[in-house]
């Protein structure tokens, strides 16, 4: 069985609309060098999702936003509802990003309810797990990346669950440069697969893990190469089309 191969980019609040809009077109003029097998998706900010939809049209390349709001609509100033983005054309949603958690106080609650949004409207989460450095050198990362999906994931039917992607980022590997050895990831991953297993069976298999945390086009491919390793969730390298897409080719 093989699973989707996914590179994601989270462009995170970087690009003005124009510069987001010359970002996406360049990875569409490039995307036919890398291997067909590869889904490649961006996720811009939310003030020019509109333009890089529009600027993908026609290609494979597919759209996500950073996040959604926990309600359906209202009076909730500032938010940004899953049906809005569903709406625009999106088809993913990147949820709990550990820069979420970490400075916007996401939590469990919060993103159960993200979750039940985003599977309302059709959007297929990217759900971000991961630990800190501290947790890393305590030995509990496994505990901690067990416990953010046992809160949330394990709340999703079966269905739900069946096109769910995952992205392990370690927060200590997060635009610092230092990237989790090949083998740090493929233990995490196999692990992250083991406690889904535990909940959906069989299903696990078919579910992409990602890789985030300074990937670029020097490292992908040994990561990549890692039975548990489906693709990654780029940051600093996805606001380059040529690395973006180079990191596409580590397939
Ligand atoms: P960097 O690739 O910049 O380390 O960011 C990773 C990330 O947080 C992607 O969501």
């Amino acid at each position: 069985m093989a699973r989707k191969k996914i590179v994601a980019g989270n462009w995170k609040m970087n690009t003005l609309p124009a510069e987001g809009v010359e970002l996406a077109k360049s990875v569409v003029a490039g995307r036919g060098e890398v291997c067909e097998c590869v889904n490649f998706i961006v996720c811009p900010p939310f003030t020019h999702l509109a333009q890089v939809i529009e600027q993908v049209k026609g290609s494979d390349i597919a759209v996500g936003a950073q996040d959604c709001a926990t309600e359906a609509k209202g009076a909730y100033t500032g938010e940004v509802a899953a049906s809005m983005i569903a709406a625009l054309g999106c088809k993913y949603v990147i949820l709990g990003h550990s820069e979420r958690r970490q400075y916007y106080g996401e939590t469990s609650e919060s993103l159960n309810k993200k979750m039940a949004q985003a599977y309302a409207n059709g959007l297929t989460p990217i759900y971000c797990v991961g630990e800190n450095l501290e947790e890393r050198e305590a030995g509990n990362h496994f505990a901690v990346c067990k416990a953010q999906i046992e809160e949330v994931v394990y709340n999703l039917t079966e269905e739900q669950f069946a096109s769910l992607v995952i992205a392990y980022e370690p927060v200590w590997a997060i635009g610092t440069g230092k990237t989790a050895t090949a083998e740090q990831a493929q233990e995490i991953h196999a692990y992250i697969r083991e406690v889904l297993r535990a909940k959906f069976g069989a299903a696990a298999e078919e579910c992409p893990i990602l890789y985030g945390g300074s990937c670029k086009p020097s490292n992908a491919a040994e990561i990549f190469a890692k039975e548990d390793v489906d693709g990654g969730l780029i940051g600093g390298a996805a606001l380059k089309a040529e690395d973006f897409l180079a990191i596409g080719k580590g397939f």
